[in-house]
């Protein structure tokens, strides 16, 4: 039986006109259920405010009378699926953030092949995830320090997240002074630049370090498009949001796209499981390599 519907009035304080925007835990319950299947986002039930402010807006802006019509829409249409998916992400980011991937990067995987690089050969690093290009931008930093000829050379970062909006702020790539804060202070006069936007002074990372990336659009449930393997992957913070079976699969598809010696980077409280444990071995906190498997 449907459960009957209810405001969610008294759950977010200091919110006006919700009366008119009915929300029931069926409701909740269909979206959550859609997030899933499109997305792999588990939304617990404790989500379920957070669900009625990000999507009160768009519902008003559809002129739809209650979320029972917009969950009906949604069913149907496909952009609006994509575009409720995104915006029930959390898409919290920062330039360097857990920055011993950065010197492992360096050290493990770059340094080796910086020789090969000079001499032709391509390097592939991949930011699954990778937000609002705080990520990906930190790869190209740290890979403009041990090779600042990188832009000449065959080298690319391919940066692909879920949600346009942080995409397309990825490839703007300014950031305001608390974001690029966090830029290690040599980094960041090297390879960045002041700008203001809105009159608030901000930082335009450089022509050098955004040549680069290539930004997509990639829902990580979906197809991966991409041929031939990457040196290094970052999937960080990402598939804390999906439940055991969808991780399981995620971690193998990432180990197939590395060679061996290849680097997996994950989120500070994930765990590798499933099959893939046994392609990749710990080398250092939070980081992977692939290793060789005796097939016989
Ligand atoms: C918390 S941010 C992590 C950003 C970055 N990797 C980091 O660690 O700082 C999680 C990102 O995952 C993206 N995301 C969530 N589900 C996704 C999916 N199924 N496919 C691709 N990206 C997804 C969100 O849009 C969001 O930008």
């Amino acid at each position: 039986m449907k459960a009957a519907p209810h405001t969610m009035e008294l759950q977010i304080e200091g919110r006006r006109n919700l009366a008119d925007l009915p929300f029931s835990k069926h409701d909740f319950k269909i979206i959550a259920q859609m997030v899933k299947e499109y997305a792999g986002i588990d939304l617990h039930e404790s989500k379920s405010s957070l669900v009625y402010s990000r999507l009160a807006k768009r519902i008003r802006a559809l002129a739809l009378p209650s979320f029972e019509k917009y969950c009906q829409a949604v069913r149907t249409d496909v952009d609006e699926r994509h575009q409720m998916v995104s915006m029930l992400t959390t898409n919290v980011t920062s330039f360097f953030r857990e920055a011993h991937h950065f010197e492992h990067l360096k050290s493990k995987i770059l340094a080796p092949i910086v020789p090969a690089a000079r001499r032709g050969e391509k390097i592939r690093i991949w930011s699954a995830a990778c937000s609002s290009g705080q990520e990906p931008y930190s790869i190209a930093l740290t890979v403009l320090s041990i090779l600042p000829e990188a832009p000449s050379l065959d080298v690319r970062i391919l940066a692909t997240d879920l949600n346009a909006d942080v995409v397309n702020k990825g490839r703007a790539a300014v950031y305001d002074r608390q974001e690029a804060s966090a830029i290690p202070p040599a980094l960041k006069s090297k390879w960045t630049s002041p700008c203001t936007v809105r009159d608030e002074p901000s930082f335009q990372i450089s022509d050098e370090a955004r040549s680069l990336v290539s930004f997509r659009e990639l829902n990580l449930m979906q197809g991966w498009p991409m041929r031939g393997l990457f040196h290094a992957i970052f999937c960080r913070n990402v598939v804390i949001y999906f439940d055991r079976e969808t991780q399981c699969k995620i971690w193998q598809r990432m180990a197939s796209l590395l060679p061996v010696g290849g680097a997996l980077y994950i989120g500070h409280s994930e765990r590798i499981s499933g099959p893939a444990s046994s392609l990749l071995s710990p080398d250092g906190i939070t980081a992977f390599r692939k290793i060789e498997v005796d097939s016989a």
